[in-house]
């Protein structure tokens, strides 16, 4: 497969859409643009002079003759929730490789459920390509493999000097109300979000964090078999006291009304993260594998702000399915499984911290 021709953005006009359109140009590829907005489309094919086509996911046909000739989707298209199935049922049927930039469990649950028919169809599905879940996979993986026996796994991560785009925001609202999840035994069970409180030391600089359901909780687990996984991120104290009362508003939260009048809210205000946020602002990932003598290995990421390295991760990933192809490797991939834990390194401005290659014990 040429990876320069025949693959399609989906939700090209959304903001991170627009990024990884910016930077696959800037790599010298060729997507070909998609989306169900002719008008934002097409303006948007026009200022770069590629190819575009215009369809939405409602009608099986449409989609189905929107990847002619395509042999590889990156879905940028979310709340994910709404068109990860369409689009993978397509390339399922089309023989197309999928590629999204999600985070969402349930999605990448269900992309996983879809793995024996994508092995039978010789495609690839490698949903979460963006900042999650590459570094937190890729770490996962790089300390798994650094205590092999380690059977606890705690993934934080911090977006700093920026904020949260509109479309991962309006993911956010399709589960607001919902409780949160932690890896148990093997199983994903639902826990309280904020049922964990820890002060995350990055290196430079340290924050609270509490518990949130994160994609890795499932890729994770896929990639590495660790069974205990507790996925974390930035918070203040004060929200994390406020969370102790979530029995109380959470059921107000899943009114639909209530949702729809959050998402109206963020339809208007939200937007960015602004020019000087994605080129200032940076990311941290901090890893933490437990085995069960009590013996602790932690490993610390610096990265690009979060929506600047998701345009990085996806293009990058992109470039590098054809040798899955040639590996003859099908089937639901997460990034790590696929290219391994140094596929974090490969990416411009990504390191990881100083860290002990002694095992310590557990505090
Ligand atoms: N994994 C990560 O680290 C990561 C990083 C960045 C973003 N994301 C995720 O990526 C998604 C997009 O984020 P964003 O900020 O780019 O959002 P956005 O600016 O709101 O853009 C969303 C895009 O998806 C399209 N879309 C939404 N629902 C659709 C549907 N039902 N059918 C067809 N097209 C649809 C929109 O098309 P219209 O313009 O026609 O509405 C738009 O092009 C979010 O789910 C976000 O959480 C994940």
């Amino acid at each position: 497969m040429d990876a320069s021709k025949g693959w399609l953005i989906y939700g090209a006009t959304g903001y991170t859409g627009r990024l990884i359109v910016e930077h696959a140009v800037s790599q010298g590829l060729r997507p070909v643009l998609a989306g169900r907005n002719e008008a934002r489309v097409r303006d948007l094919a026009l200022v770069y002079g590629l190819d575009y086509r215009v369809f939405g996911l409602d009608d099986p046909n449409a989609v189905d003759a929107g990847l002619q000739g395509i042999e590889m989707v990156l879905n940028c298209a979310g709340p994910f929730v709404y068109t990860y199935r369409a689009m993978a049922e397509a390339c399922l049927r089309m023989l197309v490789h999928y590629l999204d930039i999600t985070g969402e469990l349930a999605v990448l649950e269900g992309l996983h459920r879809m793995n024996d028919q994508a092995k039978r169809a010789g495609i690839v599905l490698m949903p979460a390509t963006g900042f999650d879940v590459v570094p937190t996979d890729c770490m996962a993986m790089h300390l798994a493999e650094r205590c092999p026996d380690g059977d606890r796994l705690l993934l934080a991560f911090g977006n700093f000097g920026s904020r949260i785009s509109h479309g991962t925001l309006s993911s956010l609202l399709t589960r607001i109300g919902e409780p949160g999840a932690e890896r148990v035994g093997g199983e994903i069970l639902s826990r309280p979000v904020g049922r964990l409180l820890e002060r995350i030391d990055w290196g430079a600089r340290s924050s609270w964090c509490i518990s949130i359901p994160w994609g890795d909780l499932f890729t994770a687990g896929i990639s590495t078999g660790i069974p205990h996984i507790v996925t974390m991120t930035t918070a203040t104290r004060r929200l994390h006291r406020i969370l102790r009362l979530q029995f109380v508003f959470n059921p107000l939260l899943r009114l639909r009304l209530v949702r729809r009048f959050l998402q109206a809210k963020v339809d208007h205000k939200v937007w960015g993260p602004t020019h000087h946020e994605l080129h200032h602002g940076y990311a941290m990932v901090y890893g933490r594998i437990t085995g069960p003598s009590g013996t602790t290995v932690e490993a610390r990421l610096q990265l690009p702000e979060s929506y600047r390295l998701t345009a990085l991760t996806a293009v990058h990933i992109v470039q590098r399915i054809p040798e899955l192809k040639r590996r003859g490797t099908v089937g639901f991939l997460t990034p790590a499984q696929a290219f391994g834990p140094a596929l974090i390194t490969e990416i411009p401005a990504c390191r990881y911290l100083e860290e002990s290659t002694e095992a310590r014990p557990a505090l």
